[in-house]
């Protein structure tokens, strides 16, 4: 007997040691990660190099949500460990962008993407979710154009901008013709079972600029009553019922389009311009795609202009705004106003402004982009678009396709607090070598082509990037559908709790 309780004894101390083994672990993995997290988590400025061979990489945006983002979506995020140690101190140590040779991630990889075809199913909604808004008219039996013979405009002006919507579902349609270019990226499929992504052609941003105006004795406005009508048609779809919209795409490229249905729809991957009017839980980096803005100013083709014949060092043109977001501008138009080279003034550039703000950044060698009442604007488009070195001071803006392209190549990032101390801003500007703007001037020229939006598409052009941006999304949308589908051949469980297995929190 005395010998057993030795035995059982000692088995107590040996469960007690490795209890203590286990705890000390446990809080020396939480106290790393910790470490981790503290040292990736600084907003821009630092280059978050992509490890090599590695296509599928999240960013880390470094905005106020990602802690919370970390509780959102534990399975798919990783994103602190991703980063490059060395590329880390680098970035925090250098004041600017260094003359070290990087190449634009883009580079190779698309090409290695020319294989890579999204296939897409797409929903014949009614036409007035989507051409019927360009006063189309079915004639026949098809919602949808013969995009062949007649493709119905699209308006002018600031519409544009968010014309993301038309450009896709035009690439869609076009994918089904025997003539399609070779070089796209999407096909279409008749059985959603087929697809890798259900995509709901909803022209949300024109129908917000279109019907958000109340008549005086409606309740609701002919944007919030399409939204309804949307959600309602969706969630009984077979589809949606199938993957509770996991799998679908939806648009809302304006910050304020589907304002009452994102709410409803939000298990979707949508495409949005930045997270600012959105709370991490409906949109965030890993789930859902950011687009770039259709730029209004004309690319500036023959462009034989150098550091010496732009004049303006910096360009501003742009609204003033007194929300939040916006104080950054005022402070700085105070900042800024009595240099000489310096061109900073307000107004939103209307139909006849274009042509002013075109010369403009065509004759400055660095363009502001200011946080306005959102995080991001055309104008980062509009400045790649005149090869006017982006100046970007908005600390929650979100970048396009940034999981594989390396924006401190060509855009210099400042963040907010910095900027608005005396002198620092237009010291640093004027502190950037001839040489240094060049460099990021002629890789303008190569990047360009990333942002613009063509119909038939072309090789990497804004729409076929948008669709490689989704495609990379695919295997996150694969992985959470699976997951869920676990026990969809088991007996259903009274137990509602059991329903839906929890992610993982931890490694163990
Ligand atoms: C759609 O595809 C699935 C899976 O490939 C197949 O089982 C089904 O029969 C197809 N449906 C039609 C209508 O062709
Ligand atoms: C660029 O080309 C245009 C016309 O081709 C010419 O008018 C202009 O002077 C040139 N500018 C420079 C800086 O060479």
């Amino acid at each position: 007997m005395g010998e057993r309780k030795g035995v059982s004894s000692s088995k107590v101390v040996f469960r007690k040691l490795l209890l203590f083994f286990f705890t000390m672990t446990s809080v020396l993995f939480v106290l790393s990660w910790f470490y981790v997290m503290r040292s990736t988590y600084r907003p821009h400025f630092i280059e978050y190099s992509l490890l090599p061979n590695s296509k599928h990489l999240s960013t880390l945006d470094g905005s106020k949500y990602d802690m919370q983002k970390q509780n959102v979506d534990s399975s798919f995020g990783n994103r602190a460990i991703l980063v490059d140690s060395e590329d880390l101190k680098e970035g925090g140590r250098r004041k600017g962008p260094n003359g070290k040779e990087k190449v634009v991630k883009h580079r190779g990889k698309c090409h290695q993407n020319d294989e890579l075809v999204i296939k897409v199913y797409m929903y014949d909604l009614p036409a007035e979710f989507h051409f019927g808004l360009l006063d189309w008219k079915p004639n026949g039996k098809s919602v949808w154009p013969d995009v062949r013979n007649n493709i119905p405009g699209y308006p002018g002006g600031l519409n544009l901008q968010h014309s993301i919507e038309f450009w896709l579902t035009l690439d869609v349609l076009a994918s089904e013709f025997p003539e399609a270019p070779k070089a796209r990226t999407v096909i279409r499929v008749q059985n959603s079972s087929e697809a890798d992504i259900i995509y709901v052609p909803f022209f949300s941003s024109l129908s917000y600029n279109r019907y958000s105006k109340r008549r005086p004795n409606e309740m609701k406005n002919g944007n919030m009553i399409l939204q309804e009508k949307l959600v309602k048609h969706l969630t009984a779809q077979e589809e949606w019922k199938r993957s509770g919209g996991k799998d679908h795409l939806i648009l809302a490229h304006h910050p304020n389009s589907m304002l009452d249905a994102r709410m409803k729809l939000w298990p979707a991957t949508f495409i949005l311009s930045d997270f600012g009017r959105y709370p991490p839980n409906i949109a965030n980096v890993e789930k859902d795609v950011i687009a770039p803005y259709k730029h209004l100013i004309p690319s500036y083709l023959n462009d034989n202009s150098t550091f010496d014949t732009r004049p303006t060092l910096l360009y501003f043109q742009g609204a003033i705004y007194r929300k939040d977001g916006g104080l950054a501008r005022q402070e700085l138009f105070y900042l800024l106003k009595n240099e000489k080279d310096v061109h900073f003034s307000f107004g939103s550039i209307g139909k006849d402004g274009i042509k002013k703000a075109t010369e403009g950044m065509r004759a400055s060698k660095f363009c502001l982009n200011i946080a306005g009442d959102t995080p991001s604007s055309n104008r980062l488009f509009d400045a790649i678009a005149s090869h006017c070195v982006p100046v970007i001071i908005s600390d929650a803006i979100e970048l396009p396709y940034e999981d594989v392209i390396d924006y401190s190549e060509f855009c210099i990032f400042v963040r907010t607090t910095d900027a608005i101390k005396e002198n620092f801003l237009i010291n640093f500007i004027r502190g950037i070598s001839k040489k240094e703007w060049t460099r990021m001037w002629n890789m303008l020229k190569e990047i360009e082509h990333l942002f613009e939006f063509h119909f038939p598409s072309k090789e990497n052009d804004a729409v076929q990037m948008i669709w490689q941006a989704v495609a990379r999304k695919v295997p996150a949308m694969r992985l959470k559908l699976n997951r869920h589908g676990r026990f969809s051949r088991s007996p259903p469980s009274a137990d509602k709790e059991l329903k839906s297995i929890p992610l993982p929190r931890n490694f163990w």
